[in-house]
């Protein structure tokens, strides 16, 4: 629901119409002050009940800071330094992880287990324990050897072992879990790489971010701006059922949700541009950035959310589905036929053998019920057994939400579009 000032301040006014003329009305709807007033109050009223961080106020009703526990120790000694990867060290498409590598939370050559991942990403950052057992057991599933899997690309013999030479890491996961219109990442089939931060990028987000800060809302106008540049752009640009639906938002807010700096003075976090810049390993100042390959880095005197709220799956999904109320486009499944700005459609209802439509899929459980029961049917790197794990996480996530049986996807439609069937080169 949306409010313009006016709207707000007429309402406001509703109960006092019969007690005052006209007159007095008409001078109140016209005085800049009272205007002013209006404005913020339906500004924040539009912030309740709509927008893209609706969900903060639902998920972290009351703010919550607590210095001690939620300080990321980085120092000097501190075991979690941060220390530049060497030519052999794995790094990819997440700055997230690689900067975990980067400061041994993960280990540093970028190979890791998924009880590692597991282990990482809740305690550093917050991430709720669902989403990150899914997201983890996902990467040894499609990416991998089932236990372990890599954040860049496909490992050594001494980093993976015979299995592990079998996965392909994050970088080969093209279309299965590395997406197109990612926010600083190139397009793999317009750059010829999917994991190397293109600095220009990094300014455009910047440049969509106001007053010095990154917010969600900056981040989902910059994500929406993103998704048109590459449909109008990249011939092959594809926006998959499972990439485009669930990593491209993850993408997005991850950025804000994790990489933000808490504080008392701000419990639901602040990301100013140093701080995005750092976890990025991007130089420079404003207009004249400059990524430096590898060097993503969590900032000194960083503190993470508050370990009360973390950042689980209904909170991402709510997200997820706030950026999708406000730029719908986000759940077109499809792709460009070999042109730019060739875009068509696939039709959710005959991919999912008539389980959901496009309507459906944004009521109750239902986004969630698609994006999981679609990971569990992902081709994995390998075929080392039943994929248990990820089945598993599947199973904890929508155990409660009594989703409709998926039996089968029908991948038809998608075959057509070149950006899907293309075999991937990777550089
Ligand atoms: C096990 C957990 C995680 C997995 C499996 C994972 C996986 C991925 C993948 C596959 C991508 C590429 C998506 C694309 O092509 O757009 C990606 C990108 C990204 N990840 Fe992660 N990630 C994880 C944790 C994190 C964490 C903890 C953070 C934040 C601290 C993070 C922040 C990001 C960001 C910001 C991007 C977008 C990069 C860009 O294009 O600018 N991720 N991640
Ligand atoms: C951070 O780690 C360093 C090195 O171990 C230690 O000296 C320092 O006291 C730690 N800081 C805090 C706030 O715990
Ligand atoms: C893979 O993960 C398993 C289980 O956590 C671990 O025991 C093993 O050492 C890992 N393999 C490699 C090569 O890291
Ligand atoms: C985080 O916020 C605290 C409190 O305002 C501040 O002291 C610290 O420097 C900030 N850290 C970063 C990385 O901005």
């Amino acid at each position: 629901m949306h409010f313009s000032s006016l709207d707000f301040l007429l309402a406001s006014l509703v109960p006092l119409a019969d007690a005052f003329p006209a007159a007095i009305l008409e001078a109140a709807a016209n005085d800049p002050a009272i205007l002013a007033r209006a404005a913020e109050i339906s500004k924040t009223l539009a912030e309740r009940q709509g927008g893209a961080d609706a969900a903060t106020a639902i998920f972290e009703p009351v703010p919550i800071f607590n210095a001690k526990a939620q300080y990321i120790n980085v120092t000097q000694g501190s075991g979690h330094e941060y220390v530049a990867p060497g030519p052999d060290d794995l790094r990819g498409p997440c700055p997230g992880l690689n900067a975990f590598a980067n400061h041994n939370f993960l280990p540093h050559n970028g190979y890791a287990s998924v009880a590692q991942y597991v282990e990482a990403t809740t305690k550093v950052v917050g991430m709720g324990p669902l989403l990150s057992i899914f997201l983890s057991a996902l990467g040894g599933a499609i990416d991998g050897d089932i236990l372990n899997w890599s954040i860049g690309g496909t490992p050594s013999l001494a980093q993976g072992g015979a299995t592990g030479i079998l996965g392909n890491g994050l970088t080969g996961s093209h279309n299965k879990y590395e997406a197109d219109a990612s926010p600083t990442r190139p397009d793999l089939y317009q750059a010829g790489n999917n994991y190397m931060t293109v600095t220009e990028q990094f300014q455009d987000m910047i440049n969509h971010s106001p007053d010095g800060v990154v917010t969600l809302d900056s981040l989902t106008q910059f994500r929406s701006d993103r998704f048109d540049t590459q449909k109008a752009t990249n011939p092959y640009f594809f926006n998959g059922p499972f990439s485009g639906v669930l990593v491209q938002p993850a993408a997005y807010t991850f950025i804000y949700r994790f990489m933000a700096n808490h504080s008392a003075e701000s419990p639901i976090g602040t990301l100013s541009y140093e701080t995005v810049q750092s976890w990025f390993g991007v130089q420079g100042t404003n207009g004249n950035y400059q990524a430096v390959q590898g060097t993503e880095r969590i900032p000194d005197n960083w503190y993470r959310r508050a370990l009360e709220y973390p950042y689980e799956t209904s909170y991402f999904l709510t997200d997820a589905l706030n950026a999708i109320a406000l730029h719908p486009k986000f759940l077109d499944v499809g792709g460009n036929t070999g042109t730019p700005n060739s875009f068509t459609g696939v039709d959710i209802n005959d991919l999912t053998g008539g389980l959901f439509n496009a309507q459906t899929l944004t009521q109750g459980n239902n986004l969630a019920c698609y994006v999981y029961q679609l990971a569990a049917q992902a081709k994995p790197d390998i075929l080392l057994g039943a994929l248990d794990a990820l089945a598993d996480a599947v199973g904890n996530i929508i155990g409660g939400l009594g989703c409709p049986q998926l039996k089968a996807i029908d991948t038809s439609q998608l075959e057509k579009l070149p950006g899907y069937s293309r075999k991937p080169v990777y550089a």
